[in-house]
């Protein structure tokens, strides 16, 4: 028989009661520490669909109203106006530079953005045909062979350090993850090109001739950085937090999040989208997408639609279409044949009463990928872009969980539904 608890939310704050915490936007949240401890209770909640893990004051997120702001600021008008560094910084330190701040924190990124020599060396230990994810997980979680120890991460700056550092190289990284694959050699960091421009030249730059920057490109980067950098409590982001949470070494931290990024339902949806976008082909084989969709029977999702949080449009998505086709155009590839498959599959889903239904919209992942590849970054390479723009924002996360002293190890506990104990049989030796 399923007992209930009647959960009656008042003013008074009554003997026993739990009492109930109010943020400065979005939802109330139970505070339900005291459950077991008092009430020898557990909250079951698998997947998170109703836990705050944390208090934060870095992003809102109001999945209803299709809202995102990082610091308060709305994600759009940090889109069209900031630039990656500043947003990064916004994130980090909570309020945007000041001109000296913003110099300070450039000349910073620029003295950290290049690799340890050694580390240049792992890369020669991967197959060529390496996933760029795999790779990065990697290089980033060997860092920390690197500066653990002469780091403290009690030390506030040395916090910062780590943080910076991070941001810095992960550009390099990642189009090293790439160039390898292509058997170019590493590009390096050049300091005269602004965050989004200086990946591109390691993306894309060859030893033997110039490189010609296309500016058009270089905003739309800076934007795909931006759009991505932060998403509140994600998985990812969340993984970031429970393995900072025991004090592990920063880099460690944040190669777990690479890992955890890396799935198809989360910020490998990308690489999805694109896959499924040329397997579709032209608009007449939508309605068999659709179809596989919907049935139940067939593990099939379309990839780029649904969040957890977004039951409206993902705020990120628009501006990423509006980006798509501005490249697209510029590029003179306005009728690529998949921006016209993706925008006739968005617009048959969001009239099928199943995706109405279920608040299915699409997310950023449905449009990031066209615009990635029409950049002519290897579908391979989506995740990677991803992983560049998150890292300011699990860098923003794990320095604020260790900027709470009183945050202690995160560790769960479980509905056990295994056996009641037993003895182990008299007559058998293992
Ligand atoms: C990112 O969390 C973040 O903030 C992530 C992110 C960030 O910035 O960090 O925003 C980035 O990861 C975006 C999401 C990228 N993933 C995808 O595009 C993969 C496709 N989407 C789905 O896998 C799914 O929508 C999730 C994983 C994104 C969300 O899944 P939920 O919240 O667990 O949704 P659910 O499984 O409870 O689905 C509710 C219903 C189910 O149907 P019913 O059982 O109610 O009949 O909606 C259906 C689902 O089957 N559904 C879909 C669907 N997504 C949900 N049906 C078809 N296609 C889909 N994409």
């Amino acid at each position: 028989m399923t007992k209930y608890v009647n959960a009656v939310i008042n003013d008074e704050s009554g003997e026993g009661g739990l009492p109930v915490l109010e943020g400065t936007l979005g939802p109330q949240a139970v505070d339900i520490q005291s459950l077991y401890s008092r009430h020898g209770l557990l909250a079951y909640d698998p997947g998170y669909r109703s836990t705050a893990s944390c208090k934060s004051a870095i992003t809102f997120v109001d999945g209803d109203a299709g809202i995102l702001a990082y610091r308060g600021y709305p994600i759009e008008q940090l889109a069209a106006r900031s630039h990656f560094l500043e947003v990064a910084y916004l994130l980090m330190f909570g309020e945007l530079p000041s001109a000296r701040e913003a110099e300070g924190f450039r000349e910073a990124v620029c003295q950290h953005n290049l690799l340890h020599e050694q580390v240049i060396s792992f890369y020669r230990g991967f197959r060529r045909d390496a996933h760029p994810m795999a790779i990065m997980v990697g290089v980033v979680g060997a860092l920390s062979a690197f500066y653990h120890d002469d780091m403290d991460i009690r030390d506030p700056e040395q916090r910062i350090n780590a943080a910076i550092r991070l941001v810095a190289k992960m550009p390099t990284i990642a189009a090293a993850s790439y160039t390898y694959s292509t058997g170019r050699p590493l590009r390096y960091p050049r300091n005269e090109y602004d965050y989004a421009a200086n990946f591109m030249q390691m993306l894309f730059g060859m030893p033997n001739r110039d490189f010609v920057l296309d500016p058009v490109q270089a905003r739309a980067m800076d934007c795909i950085l931006i759009l991505h950098a932060d998403h509140e409590q994600n998985a990812s982001t969340s993984t970031v937090r429970m393995a900072a949470s025991s004090g592990a070494n920063p880099f460690a931290c944040i190669a777990a999040g690479i890992a955890s990024l890396w799935g198809p339902a989360h910020g490998g949806a990308n690489e999805e989208v694109v896959k499924m976008l040329s397997e579709i082909g032209s608009p007449e084989n939508i309605p068999r997408t659709i179809a596989r969709a919907k049935d139940k029977g067939d593990t099939f999702r379309l990839m780029g639609f649904g969040h957890r949080v977004y039951k409206n449009f993902d705020p990120r998505a628009k501006v990423i279409q509006a980006n798509a086709r501005e490249v697209l155009g510029h590029l003179g590839l306005e009728n690529d044949p998949l921006m016209a498959v993706a925008l006739e599959l968005e617009a048959i889903a969001l009239k099928d009463e199943y995706f109405i239904e279920r608040k299915l919209y699409p997310n950023v992942d449905f449009y990031s990928g066209l615009l990635l590849r029409a950049m002519g970054i290897p579908t391979k390479m989506f995740t990677a872009v991803f992983a560049v723009a998150r890292t300011a924002g699990w860098v923003s996360q794990w320095l604020e969980l260790h900027n709470d002293a009183t945050h202690g190890i995160d560790r769960p506990r479980q509905l056990y539904v295994g056996e009641t104990l037993r003895d182990y049989p008299r007559d058998r030796r293992g």
